[in-house]
């Protein structure tokens, strides 16, 4: 399965939203896309503008984060039935940001997603080493360390559900994205774990890169047998050159 999916942070209100829409579904061309699925993440205000906009479309829509309780005294945070309430197909879990600036561990992304996989929701887990971890030779450690610690709660029932993105953090937002070649050695170490963990089941998870990627760059990602698509932050905002990242996945998937 090959997947692009959005993920538009804290960019877009309701309006930028529908604009969003409004031009991409001009470009969008679900027949030519049949294998190739399409997930967008906007903030939790635009969720439920973005699925009005998406209705009658194969589009996904989903959150870039879930609180892992149910219900209780969070001030500020949205629960998985409210996700589900709103009828979000996927939620974005682990992002680097999430645990850089939100203090997640590894303990709490594996509760999330957890929660997420139970409920029948799709699930894109985020890992990823950062520069100086990768500099001291650690980035496959790391990593190695947030999958299994984030597939320990999980068993095969939930696998069919799950995207795995490899983000660098080093590369998030910064222009400068890994070596295609890299990112590839790293699907491929990532595979391997969930094969040992989940057999044939572990083999069919999609797994994304993530980190600057936009269509100046990622013909070369596209091309990799381990590789079958994107999570895409900056690039994703502009619906024509989100869209141009789908032109080169087809490309590159024939
Ligand atoms: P950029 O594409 O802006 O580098 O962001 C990547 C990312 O963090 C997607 O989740």
């Amino acid at each position: 399965m090959n997947i692009l999916a959005a993920n538009w942070k804290m960019h877009k209100t309701r309006e930028e939203t529908r604009a969003f829409f409004r031009r991409f579904l001009e470009l969008y061309q679900p027949t030519a896309t049949h294998h190739l699925h399409t997930l967008i993440a906007p903030p939790y205000t635009s969720i439920e503008t973005a699925l009005g906009m998406a209705r009658n479309t194969p589009l996904w829509i989903g959150a870039q984060n879930v609180h892992q309780e149910e219900q209780g005294a969070y001030t500020g945070e949205i629960s998985l039935p409210m996700l589900q309430d709103l009828g979000v197909h996927f939620v974005i879990v682990g992002h680097s940001e999430r645990r850089k600036y939100f203090h997640e561990t590894d303990e709490l992304i594996a509760r999330k997603l957890h929660r997420v996989l139970d409920a029948g929701l799709w699930a894109i887990l985020c890992v990823g080493e950062t520069l100086q971890e990768r500099e001291a030779g650690e980035a496959e450690r790391v990593v190695q360390k947030q999958v299994e610690a984030a597939l320990t709660p999980l068993d095969a029932n939930h696998i069919p559900r799950l995207i795995v993105a490899y983000e660098p953090v080093w590369a998030i937002g910064t222009g400068v994205p890994a070596r295609p070649e890299d990112a590839e050695a790293m699907h491929r170490f990532i595979r391997s774990l969930l094969s040992r963990r989940f057999g044939e089941d572990g083999e069919a998870v999609p797994l994304l890169y993530g980190g600057s990627v936009k269509p100046e760059n990622f013909s070369a990602f596209a091309q990799m047998p381990h590789i079958h698509g994107a999570l895409v932050g900056g690039a994703s905002l502009d619906p024509e050159r989100f869209w141009k990242l789908h032109e080169i996945l087809l490309d590159a998937t024939g």
